[in-house]
């Protein structure tokens, strides 16, 4: 394992995908140690999979108790069903929810079956203000440096909002689909406002696909042209990234 900080930004730089995974259940641990009714951000995708199943090990060990835990899940596709398999209402609940304890009411996923979607964008700004923010915020990162589902070009104020999903985002989730056709055009995200207010931030990326914007975002310059340069603004973010994705560093 090495650290570094670059641009007030913490780095931490392990070997492979498990040891990310790892890194990053470690850190939820010890924050839901610290604070039982701690405020999850949580993420989708390929890269926190890992992360999950160490964490589900940690609490069939009784390391770990999600009791008093309230979660905010990033982002979802829309329109969707939430039984829809696609979905990450789905994914949550396979990779995360149905073998852990955090209590049903206390789990928030932004609703992509409601037609009125100012109205579920609202309600979410407004979960997540109530609750007090969120503590720790889990990332991903797009090839294209997107965050959540905020794509090139968001506006940095934004809250949850709709997205249109950028050519490049659909390519890339289309390995989840059978046809390309089938991947949503359009999502609901939480918007920057709402990521850059969470009182931590850990972003994980893992393989050589990620490395040209792990480089960007930590040495380029902040624009919304890649939305997680952004990150730099913030107090207290760490990177846990494998030596492939930290390839042009
Ligand atoms: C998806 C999600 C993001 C995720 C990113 C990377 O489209 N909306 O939250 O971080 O793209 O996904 P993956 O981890 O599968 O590479």
């Amino acid at each position: 394992m090495k650290t570094v900080d670059i641009n007030n930004i913490k780095i931490i730089i392990v070997d492979n995908y498990e040891q990310m995974s790892k890194k990053a259940a470690a850190m939820i641990e010890a924050q839901v140690l610290l604070k039982r009714n701690s405020v999850l951000g949580l993420a989708t995708g390929s890269t926190p999979e890992g992360m999950y199943q160490e964490l589900v090990k940690k609490y069939q060990e009784n390391e770990v108790n999600f009791q008093d835990v309230t979660t905010f899940n990033l982002d979802e596709y829309y329109p969707i069903a939430s039984d829809n398999p696609q979905s990450y209402a789905y994914y949550m609940y396979e990779h995360f929810f149905k073998h852990v304890n955090v209590r049903e009411h206390y789990q928030n996923i932004p609703n992509g079956s409601n037609t009125n979607v100012e109205e579920t964008c609202q309600a979410y700004d407004r979960a997540i203000e109530a609750s007090g923010n969120i503590d720790l915020q889990i990332l991903g990162i797009g090839t294209n440096g997107h965050i959540g589902f905020n794509e090139p070009d968001v506006k940095f104020e934004a809250g949850t909002h709709l997205v249109e999903l950028d050519e490049e985002t659909i390519e890339a989730n289309a390995r989840f689909f059978e046809h390309i056709e089938d991947v949503p055009k359009q999502a609901l995200s939480m918007g920057i406002r709402n990521i850059m207010h969470s009182k931590k931030i850990i972003l994980m990326a893992s393989g050589q696909n990620k490395a040209k914007a792990i480089h960007a975002m930590l040495r380029g310059p902040v624009t919304p042209e890649l939305p997680a340069s952004i990150l730099q603004l913030h107090q207290d973010v760490t990177l846990i990234i494998d030596e492939a994705a930290a390839g042009e560093l």
